[in-house]
């Protein structure tokens, strides 16, 4: 079945692909051959094959639900140690999905995010506040790790009611470092088989995650003991029962959700914003058309509705635009659920995997035109969308597993980059050269830039 499947030329005995192959950036790595191989490929590191799909044709057809559904394998599996059978990593037919997944989705409904609205506007002025005073002390701005901050506080605070401090702190918090830590070593599972894995990174892996559950468990005893919260997320995990069921989420499986959620909740939306600024940054003209629709939509009030958010149309372009380059979950994997054949062309088992590489998908030019990497919000209008074949374009994963954080994470990012804009004109560092980091995730790496106040001329 694999046999008409291409994959690079020169393979090792034992090693398979390894040769120049990076530890680092198995992700870019994979982009590189997919420009040589085409729309799908296979790479073997050492005696695993995996088939990776980036032609929009193909991925299309593997987004058909009736015969594809989400794959637990390679790093989401590798996370189960840590979050075990919580949404993101619960495989399809685990019970406590579709439990979780109906008792939590209620808090990402419009009413839910309504009300979450006022506790993200109090989050971006801890940033707004920090980013002033580096601009007072002459600073350049570290633009992943603030927003680093900003997204991990706004999900802390909105779902949990927790306050992390990470604007009163020099360092990241703890809880970042160990998250940090235990993605990084889940991805290098990837492509270094386990037995290589030095013993001292699995012991540091084991300390991580039980940092990450202590914190947890401390956040949940805490809201036990206060006797309830504001019918946040947390609310939920811990009170509400399936409307059908009855049923409700175990101690355990609490903690799986929490710790899912404190880490998905924030890691790719930093991402996202700070690519987002990258390119704004890049493009003053862009900048200021987006700035003037800031002013144009929400005039001079300080503090924009709700509502005011989804009318910045520019903005969530430019945003959709720097998730087309780099979906900051830059893959998902897709299993077919019966013996079938891919696109009409690749016969697949029951059972048999491929990985949508999102960023490649992202870039075919069947799709997106003959210039891909160009940065073009337009691309993103109205009409240039309706005329899109569908699943081009997938940030957010695809069907009954795709990403329940969507509308939470667009409308954070929206608000931010509007306050941010209204605020601040965004100076590059000339020196800078884009740098994507991988740990699972994408970010751009060492990016800092300059602000001014910005001077309204309106
Ligand atoms: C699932 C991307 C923000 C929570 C996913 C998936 C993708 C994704 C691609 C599907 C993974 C797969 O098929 O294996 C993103 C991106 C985000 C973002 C790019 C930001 C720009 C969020 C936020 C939250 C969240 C803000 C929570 C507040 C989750 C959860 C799942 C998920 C719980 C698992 C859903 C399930 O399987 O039922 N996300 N996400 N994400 N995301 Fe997000």
């Amino acid at each position: 079945e694999l046999a008409r499947i291409p994959h690079p030329p020169h393979r090792i005995p034992l090693l398979g692909d390894l040769l120049g192959a990076s530890r680092r950036t198995p992700l870019q790595d994979s982009l590189r051959y997919a420009t040589e191989l085409g729309p799908i490929f296979r790479r073997k590191v050492f005696n695993r094959e995996f088939v990776f799909v980036g032609g929009a044709a193909l991925a299309a057809d593997m987004a058909d639900e009736t015969r594809f559904a989400k794959h637990v394998g390679l790093g989401i599996a590798n996370l189960r140690p840590v979050v075990g059978d919580a949404l993101f990593t619960a495989y399809n037919h685990e019970p406590n999905w579709q439990l979780a997944h109906d008792v939590l989705a209620p808090g990402f409904s419009r009413e839910a995010m309504a009300a979450y609205h006022p506790m993200m506007l109090d989050v971006a002025a801890r940033l707004t506040r920090h980013w002033d005073a580096e601009l007072a002390a002459g600073r350049a701005v570290d633009v992943p790790g603030d927003m680093t901050k900003l997204t991990l506080e706004t999900i802390a605070r909105t779902g949990f009611g927790h306050d992390f401090g990470s604007f009163e702190r020099a360092q990241p918090h703890p809880f970042v470092t160990a998250m940090v830590g235990t993605l990084t070593y889940a991805q290098r599972l990837n492509t270094v088989p386990s037995p290589a894995l030095v013993w001292r990174a699995a012991r540091r892996n084991e300390a991580d995650i039980a940092f990450l559950n202590r914190t947890v468990d401390d956040l949940v005893r805490a809201r036990r003991s206060a006797g309830g919260g504001q019918g946040d997320l947390l609310d939920r995990m811990l009170d509400t029962a399936h409307p059908s069921t009855g049923e409700r989420l175990s101690a355990l499986n609490v903690r799986r959700q929490v710790v899912t959620f404190l880490v998905a909740g924030h890691e790719t939306t930093s991402g996202a914003l700070s690519f987002a600024l990258h390119y704004l940054s890049l493009d003053p003209r862009l900048a200021a058309r987006a700035r003037a629709e800031v002013d144009r939509v929400w005039g001079d009030t300080a503090m924009p509705g709700y509502e005011q958010v989804a009318k910045l149309r520019l903005v969530r372009r430019v945003l959709d635009e720097a998730l087309r380059l780099w979906p900051t979950a830059p893959a998902f994997a897709r299993e077919a659920t019966a013996d079938t054949v891919l696109a009409g062309e690749h016969p697949m088992r029951r059972g048999g995997w491929a990985l949508v590489l999102t960023p490649m998908l992202h870039r075919d030019p069947e799709v997106w035109g003959p210039h891909p990497e160009r940065f073009d919000p337009d691309r993103f209008d109205a009409q240039a969308v309706r005329a899109r074949a569908p699943h081009t374009y997938k940030p957010f994963g695809t069907g009954a597993r795709a990403c329940i954080g969507r509308q939470f994470a667009l409308h954070e990012a929206v608000l931010v980059l509007g306050l941010l804009l209204r605020r601040y004109e965004l100076r590059p560092d000339p020196s800078y050269r884009l740098r994507v980091t991988e740990r699972l995730t994408l970010m751009p790496e060492g990016l800092r830039m300059r602000l001014e106040r910005r001077t309204r001329t309106s």
